[in-house]
C-alpha cells in the first residue's frame, strides 16, 4: 500500500513544495503508464494542498482531452489557443492567472474557481504533451514559487510521455 503524502504544519508552499518533491519521487517510481503517474500525481498534488481542481489535459491532435484529475466534472475538451489551458498549449508556456475573470476567454468548468494556474509538459521530442491545470477557489493563490516548483514536479512526468 502507498504511503500517504506526510507535508509539515506550515502554509510556507517552499517548504510544502520541498517536502512533497521527494514524496512525489517516490509515489511516481517504477511506473511507466502516463495515466497511472498522472492519476497519482493529481492526488497528490490535491491531498497536499487541498485545491478545488487538479488535473490533466492531454494533447490529443488539434485538441486538449481530459485526463486523470481530482475535483469537480469538468469540461472534456479543449481547443488549441482557447480558455488558460489550451493558451498555455499554444504559448508553451506556464501561465498564472491571479483572477480568472480578467483573463478573456477562460473557461468557467467552475463557478467557484478563482485563480488558475497551468504548467505544460513535454514529450521526449520537446512537444507539448499535455497541460497541468489546477484550480483555486482563492483569488491570486498562485505565483512564481508555485509556477518554479509544480514545473519541477511535471518534469518528473516527462519521460514518460513517448
Ligand atoms: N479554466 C480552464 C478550463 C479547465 S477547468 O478549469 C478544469 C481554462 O480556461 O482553460
Amino acid at each position: 500500500m502507498e504511503a500517504p503524502i506526510q507535508l509539515p504544519a506550515t502554509t510556507d508552499r517552499v517548504a510544502l513544495y520541498s517536502a512533497l518533491a521527494p514524496q512525489m519521487r517516490e509515489l511516481l517510481a517504477d511506473e511507466h503508464d502516463p495515466i497511472a503517474a498522472m492519476a497519482n500525481f493529481c492526488a497528490a498534488l490535491h491531498q497536499a494542498f487541498g485545491w478545488h481542481w487538479v488535473g490533466f489535459y492531454r494533447v490529443m491532435g488539434a485538441e486538449l482531452v481530459l485526463g486523470p484529475f481530482q475535483g469537480p466534472v469538468a469540461c472534456s475538451r479543449i481547443g488549441h489557443g482557447k480558455g488558460v489551458c489550451g493558451a498555455a498549449w499554444a504559448e508553451e508556456r506556464i501561465l498564472i492567472v491571479p483572477d480568472v475573470e480578467k483573463f478573456p476567454g477562460h473557461i468557467a468548468c467552475s463557478p467557484l474557481s478563482r485563480s488558475e494556474i497551468v504548467v505544460p509538459i513535454r514529450d521526449r521530442d520537446g512537444h507539448i504533451a499535455a497541460v497541468l491545470d489546477i484550480d483555486s477557489t482563492r483569488p491570486d493563490d498562485f505565483s512564481e514559487v508555485d509556477g518554479h516548483a509544480l514545473g519541477r514536479l511535471c518534469a518528473q512526468l516527462e519521460p514518460l510521455f513517448g
